[in-house]
């Protein structure tokens, strides 16, 4: 098997593919006071999709889930028609980098640890047609919550230099030109209790038939030193969640 298909039996596998929680999500969602009572909304990099089914649950609104990846979005598919929003939901399989709409197409944009592979400041810019005036864009993005974080840090973060403090992510925020509606830190449970968490039993379960599969073991050895370097200097990084406008 190739890298990417053992990184997918953990990564793939878990209930979210990055940071974050249902009651995160809903609380980036309160802060957007000026909705519409169907708000389309486009969710970028949507992965298996936790995210996705909160949104249509708490609006009333749909949802175009957009990934890269066939298998996230099935996920993400099953997941709607458990929890009975399907037909709220429409998938899309495309490179966020070729997303383009008609000008105005949704009343909110979210992107939830995703909008990093465009880069914070390219994704804000790449989004903002795409939103009609007066609408909404929520992402969350890495940040650093302290300054001299230590070498092991630094090395991990070194594959996502835009890392950086609240600060400079809402002066972005301001020269792409978007209204600051609100934003927060995210805690580190949002970390532990739908990635980390399962991300261990995933490893566990998988280190027995992977050992001495070298590309196998390259996979669990990048996992944990993830969970590792989280479980150690979790003062030091985290998400935030950052809510915009686009003035009408
Ligand atoms: C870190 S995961 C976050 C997933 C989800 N939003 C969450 O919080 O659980 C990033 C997602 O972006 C997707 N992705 C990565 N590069 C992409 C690209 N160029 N275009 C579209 N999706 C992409 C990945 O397949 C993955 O599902």
């Amino acid at each position: 098997m190739e890298y990417m298909e053992y990184f997918l039996q953990i990564y793939g596998t878990l209930p979210r593919a990055g940071p974050g929680a249902n009651a995160l999500t809903r609380k980036a969602v309160e802060l957007m006071t000026e909705l519409p009572d169907s708000p389309r909304i486009l969710d970028v990099g949507c992965g298996p999709g936790m995210q996705t089914i909160e949104l249509l649950r708490v609006t009333s609104g749909t949802v175009l889930a957009l990934d890269l990846i066939p298998d996230m979005l099935a996920r993400v598919g099953a997941r709607a028609e458990r929890a009975g929003v399907s037909g709220r939901l429409e998938t899309l399989q495309q490179d966020m980098n070729e997303m383009s709409f008609p000008p105005s197409s949704f009343d909110v944009v979210w992107s939830e640890g995703a909008i990093y592979f465009l880069g914070f400041e390219a994704g804000l810019r790449k989004v903002r047609p795409f939103v009609r005036p007066g609408g909404y864009v929520a992402v969350s993005e890495a940040v650093w919550l302290k300054p001299d974080p230590p070498p092991e840090v630094v090395d991990f973060w070194a594959e996502y230099p835009q890392i950086d403090t609240v600060p400079e992510k809402l002066a972005v925020i301001g020269r792409v030109g978007y209204e600051q509606v609100g934003h927060f830190v995210m805690p580190p449970t949002a970390w532990t209790e739908n990635y980390y968490g399962p991300m261990e039993k995933r490893i566990a379960e998988k280190e027995p038939d992977w050992r001495g599969i070298p590309t196998a073991e390259a996979v669990l050895r990048e996992a944990r030193n993830e969970i590792s370097v989280f479980r150690q200097y979790s003062d030091y990084f985290s998400y935030a969640f950052f809510v915009m406008q686009k003035q009408c």
